[in-house]
């Protein structure tokens, strides 16, 4: 293996740092994707070795195939009900905990089973947090069936909204040229929005444009965010009454909504 920059130390760091702090005998998890999430799933894999007893649902093949091939005990939603917590990295998050996530193609089954879990852990390089989301392209994921349309539609709401017209909105491609298709089949749209002052405005409309099937803005989802720097400080932010950007049935979404 190639040696690791300080942001991987910082990466591998907060993902051995989450296993201790976060995981007990027994539990169901989500399984982020990502790298940092992916140093979450090695140092699981090593209390797995040494006796540990939990199960994960992961958030894409990727991950699936890590924990598989190291021995972390996998299990379906059609076996299960609820998760106690989902682990999983962002590509920033802002002081509130809302989070741009989808750089690695994987909004869609990471908020699926982010829904499906009481409690939502964000693992984090210092790095990614940031006063103002939007610097990092926000994803969109849409099907392809119309897929030009439908980011049509996602450039007349971003200008309702007061973006520019001029916002980028590009199709994610692969090195060669072909257009990335996630887990579900589907495109991505990155909008390069450079600064989003309005993340759970954007967050809530954008999912209302017919052919889009999720955007990688995450507000009101997680309930403590887990730091590390590269020499391996932690450090850890509590998010867990922060608003959400539309309704959601998770024990955070149900405190708002009670007040
Ligand atoms: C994948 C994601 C990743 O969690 C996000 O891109 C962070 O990745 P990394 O830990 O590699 O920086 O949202 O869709």
């Amino acid at each position: 293996m190639a040696p690791l920059t300080p942001q991987d130390e910082a990466k591998k760091a907060v993902g051995i740092a989450a296993v201790e702090r976060y995981v007990r005998p027994g539990m169901l998890l989500g399984l982020g994707s990502g790298t940092t999430s992916h140093w979450f799933v090695r140092a699981l894999a090593d209390k797995v070795k040494d006796g540990l007893e939990v199960r994960g649902v992961p958030t894409s093949n990727a991950t699936r195939d890590l924990a598989l091939e190291l021995g972390v005990p996998l299990v379906g939603f059609d076996e299960i009900d609820r998760l106690e917590i989902v682990v999983d990295g962002p590509d920033e998050v802002d002081h509130d905990g809302h989070m741009i996530k989808g750089g690695g193609a994987c909004l869609l089954w990471e908020r699926i089973v982010a829904d499906a879990a009481d409690r939502y852990i964000v693992v984090a390089d210092s790095s990614k947090l940031k006063d103002r989301l939007g610097a990092f392209p926000l994803p969109i994921e849409v099907i392809q069936h119309g897929w030009e349309s439908t980011t049509r539609s996602i450039g007349r709401l971003l200008q309702l909204h007061g973006y520019s017209a001029e916002v980028p909105l590009v199709r994610r491609a692969t090195a060669d040229g072909s257009p990335v298709i996630t887990d579900s089949g589907n495109f991505i749209v990155d909008a390069h929005l450079e600064s989003i002052d309005d993340p759970l405005v954007i967050d809530r409309e954008l999912n209302w444009i017919p052919g889009v099937v999720e955007n990688g803005l995450f507000t009101g989802l997680a309930d403590e965010v887990i730091f590390s720097t590269p020499s391996g400080e932690i450090s850890t932010m509590s998010c867990e009454h922060a608003p959400a950007g539309r309704p959601t049935t998770t024990p955070h979404g149900l405190r708002d909504r009670v007040g």
